[in-house]
């Protein structure tokens, strides 16, 4: 390794979505989410009380920060923090490691996550939030590999469809907590991930 260059993308083998292609993708969805709230609410509304976007850590919160800065609307943030541990009994159980900081009791909220693989996580979640009452409660997901799909969730902005089974990382999704950081979603080399 060199003195000031640790390089994370020599460990890239395929680059999937550039940072031009998902930028560009990120600006058209935060215009579809502007006029749908700008639809569902009057300008005083969303003054008075903002939409909320809830943003799914970790993985989410890279695709967070760029959707809501090339949003218009103003819109406050949360967080949420699970984890999912299957075992026979409960596969797909999540845990809530945080919890949202405030109620989203009628409130529209919006729902950040940037993937959706087996739907799992976002079924417990929308289970949990639906419970408390938001006026509206939707979906935003950067990525929807809907082949491996358990859970029937609906996404109602998305960013890409991702028709292959690969594991990403890059713009937000990790590989042993790295990767994160990269501008781009790719595949890791293969020797990498091996144990
Ligand atoms: C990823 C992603 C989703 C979930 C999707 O999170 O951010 O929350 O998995 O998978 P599912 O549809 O099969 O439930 P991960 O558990 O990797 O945590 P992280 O966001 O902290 O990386």
């Amino acid at each position: 390794m060199n003195n000031h260059k640790y390089d994370l993308e020599t460990d890239i083998e395929r680059t999937i979505y550039t940072e031009e292609e998902i930028q560009s993708r990120v600006k058209k969805l935060a215009k579809e989410v502007d006029e749908y709230l700008e639809n569902e609410m009057s300008r005083r509304e969303i003054w008075k009380r903002p939409p909320i976007a809830v943003c799914i850590l970790r993985g989410a919160s890279v695709f967070m920060a760029d959707l809501t800065r090339y949003m218009d609307v103003p819109i406050e943030y949360d967080f949420m923090s699970v984890s999912t541990y299957g075992d026979a009994t409960e596969p797909g159980e999540v845990r809530v490691l945080k919890d949202l900081d405030r109620s989203i009791n009628d409130r529209i909220v919006i729902v950040v996550e940037d993937i959706v693989d087996t739907g799992e996580t976002l079924h417990h979640l929308l289970k949990a939030f639906g419970a408390r009452t938001p006026r509206q409660l939707k979906v935003s997901a950067l990525l929807d590999k809907s082949s491996r799909r358990k859970k029937n969730v609906e996404i109602d902005f998305k960013g890409f469809d991702l028709e292959e089974d690969l594991f990403l990382v890059g713009y937000g999704m990790d590989y042993a907590g790295k990767y994160r950081n990269l501008p781009f979603i790719g595949t890791l080399k293969e020797e990498l991930t091996e144990q």
